[in-house]
């Protein structure tokens, strides 16, 4: 029998593209989102790929009565929980906002889990638990460091949930994924990340300042002790991302985890400086990108990239796409995106 999969923030930009690998292969999905911040119209776009236009809610699960009755309404085999407030300086200036909406709406998710026999979740975390590691590459054994935001706080909490729920109630397992920075978009262009308003990220301002939508993009820091002295950081493929979604949802699904609660590096275990990606971005797009040096970003740390050995010996999964292939498809995506009005 088919399998029925909920994804949270399954409109956003690594829920849509992970829903896409799931209808693939073979799953029926169930997407949950408030649209908060992202389109209806992502739909269309999974549509367009698949053939298969998921089965949509629109609320917010902070919302408890909503989301038992979803629950109630479908039999839902597993959840990939995507759906969270992610925007780090946001997390600063509005902390209740992070700490009630990617954590009151992770335990509602699990108290569900719990009434309707749900067994099985994969967590988005984020690298953004480490902090800035003492040492490189990043392994899952790597301490935390104090979080910086109340984002990274929010991660941080999440995985001691998950990890505390296995413990308590061992027919509930799960897996957290830590990503290190996604980027790309889906080749057919038809999905891709959908900013609203001024990017706060880096692909994204390169891709609407080589359109001219922005006039300049400031790079943050050129005096980090890295080769060029530009930060240094591990982008990941949103595809490449979305796979390793479906692996670990396997892994749960056929009982083959070791452990209640398992966690994940999730990168491709190189390091880019920000001017490597500006020069890779402008070589294989034959595009220009404007750009200053700035002072440095609050914040942001000097370098971060990861060891994958345990993804790759776990789970059988590696990241296959490399940077110049995430550079093209965000300007296809980007080409793509300068027709539509949304
Ligand atoms: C990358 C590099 C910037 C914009 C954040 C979150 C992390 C994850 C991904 C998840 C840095 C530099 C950027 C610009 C620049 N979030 N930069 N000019 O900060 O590594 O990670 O997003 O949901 O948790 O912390 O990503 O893309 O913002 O920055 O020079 O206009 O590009 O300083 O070195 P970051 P980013």
């Amino acid at each position: 029998m088919t399998q029925k999969i909920l994804v949270t923030g399954g409109t956003g930009f690594i829920g849509s593209h992970t829903t896409v690998e799931l209808i693939k292969d073979g799953y029926e999905v169930v997407i949950v989102d408030d649209l908060s911040n992202s389109k209806i119209e992502v739909l269309d776009g999974i549509q367009e790929i698949t053939g298969v236009k998921p089965q949509f809610y629109q609320f917010n699960i902070c919302d408890e009565r909503k989301l038992m009755d979803c629950l109630k309404a479908e039999q839902i085999d597993a959840i990939i929980h995507f759906a969270a407030s992610k925007a780090v300086g946001e997390s600063v200036s509005n902390p209740l906002l992070y700490y009630r909406n990617n954590l009151v709406s992770l335990m509602n998710l699990l108290d569900a889990m719990r009434q309707f026999g749900v067994g099985h979740m994969v967590f988005s975390s984020s690298c953004t638990v480490y902090g800035q590691p003492d040492q490189l590459p990043v392994t899952e054994d790597t301490p935390f460091q104090k979080a910086e935001s109340p984002y990274g706080h929010t991660k941080q909490i999440g995985e001691d949930i998950l990890r505390h729920v296995a413990t308590a109630y061992p027919e509930l397992n799960s897996i957290a994924l830590r990503y290190f920075n996604p980027v790309g978009a889906h080749e057919s262009a038809l999905i891709g990340e959908l900013p609203i308003g001024v990017p706060n990220n880096l692909i994204p301002y390169i891709t609407q300042t080589a359109a001219g939508l922005r006039d300049e993009l400031s790079i943050f820091g050129d005096d980090y002790d890295t080769p060029d002295g530009t930060a240094v950081r591990d982008y990941i493929h949103v595809v490449d991302l979305a796979k390793a979604h479906a692996v670990a949802l396997d892994r749960l699904l056929k009982g083959a985890n070791k452990e209640g609660y398992e966690f994940f590096n999730l990168g491709t275990g190189k390091g880019y400086s920000v001017l490597d990606v500006i020069k890779t971005f402008e070589r294989v797009n034959k595009v220009k990108v404007n750009y200053k040096i700035v002072e440095r970003r609050d914040g942001d740390i000097e370098k971060i990239y990861a060891n994958t050995d345990l993804a790759n010996n776990e789970l059988g999964w590696k990241a296959e796409l490399g940077l110049e292939d995430m550079l093209k498809s965000v300007w296809k995506w980007q080409k793509h995106m300068n027709g539509k009005s949304y």
